[in-house]
């Protein structure tokens, strides 16, 4: 089955079992993710990406597309609470983007970019997790978890490892290593890993590759966010 939706007023066909995320995206519309990955099923725990149809809030990534249906994204309103969600991720963590090495390629900043974010807006919660940097070459800096679980996901369905696992629940729910001492050199983790390169902030790190292109020709430098995502598979 296949059917028409609306997306901001466009025409949007989709195929059955395609999200609107889905869709949106095949015909050209972007849609602010974080973590929902073209290679993963849905996780929907950013919200990110919300829409609203027929009044409701719903997760774009995860809600598949029905004939007729019509869906705002790129509405102030929408973009307002995106920016909301975006300012508590801020706060939540230590994201202190001048002295972070993922500054330029790192898609949460990119998107506070994109959605005017201009303040943190909430008081900072200031976590104090240690970094772990037992790796001989990949360093884990906790503190910058927007516990998307891409890293789990890859590292258990692609790379077959088990390495990473988010752990507690509410405010104090973190990223951990699954080894007895918890250390990542106690894991067979390795930097050549799908899980070593899918995180989309500052957490796992390769060591010695960190501040390498100059500012100007960083990852989302010269384009907007809603321009790179579109070109890549992110
Ligand atoms: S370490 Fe990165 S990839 Fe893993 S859950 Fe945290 S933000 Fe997501
Ligand atoms: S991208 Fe849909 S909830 Fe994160």
């Amino acid at each position: 089955m296949s059917g028409t939706f609306l997306f901001d007023g466009q025409p949007v066909p989709f195929e059955d079992g395609q999200t609107i995320l889905q869709a949106a995206r095949a015909a050209g519309h972007y849609v602010p993710h974080l973590c929902w990955h073209p290679d993963f099923p849905a996780h929907g725990s950013c919200k990110l990406c919300i829409v609203k149809v027929a009044g409701r809030h719903v997760s774009s990534c995860a809600m598949p597309a029905k004939d007729g249906m019509e869906v705002e994204s790129n509405t102030p309103e929408i973009n307002g609470e995106r920016r909301a969600l975006l300012q508590m991720l801020f706060v939540e963590g230590n994201h202190f983007c001048p002295s972070c090495e993922k500054s330029g390629n790192c898609q949460l900043q990119a998107l506070a970019y994109e959605l005017e974010m201009l303040t943190p807006r909430f008081n900072h919660f200031f976590p104090d997790r240690p970094v772990d940097a037992s790796h001989p070459d990949v360093l884990l800096d906790f503190n910058r978890c927007i516990f998307c679980e891409l890293c789990v996901r890859a590292s258990r369905d692609v790379d077959g490892k088990n390495v990473f696992a988010l752990t507690e629940r509410g405010i104090h729910k973190h990223l951990a290593v699954n080894a007895e001492s918890g250390r990542l050199a106690d894991t067979d983790f390795s930097a050549g890993d799908r899980a070593a390169s899918i995180c989309p902030v500052g957490v796992i790190l390769t060591k010695r590759v960190g501040f390498a292109s100059p500012i100007g020709a960083r990852k989302y430098d010269a384009q907007p966010i809603r321009v790179v995502a579109m070109q890549e598979d992110e």
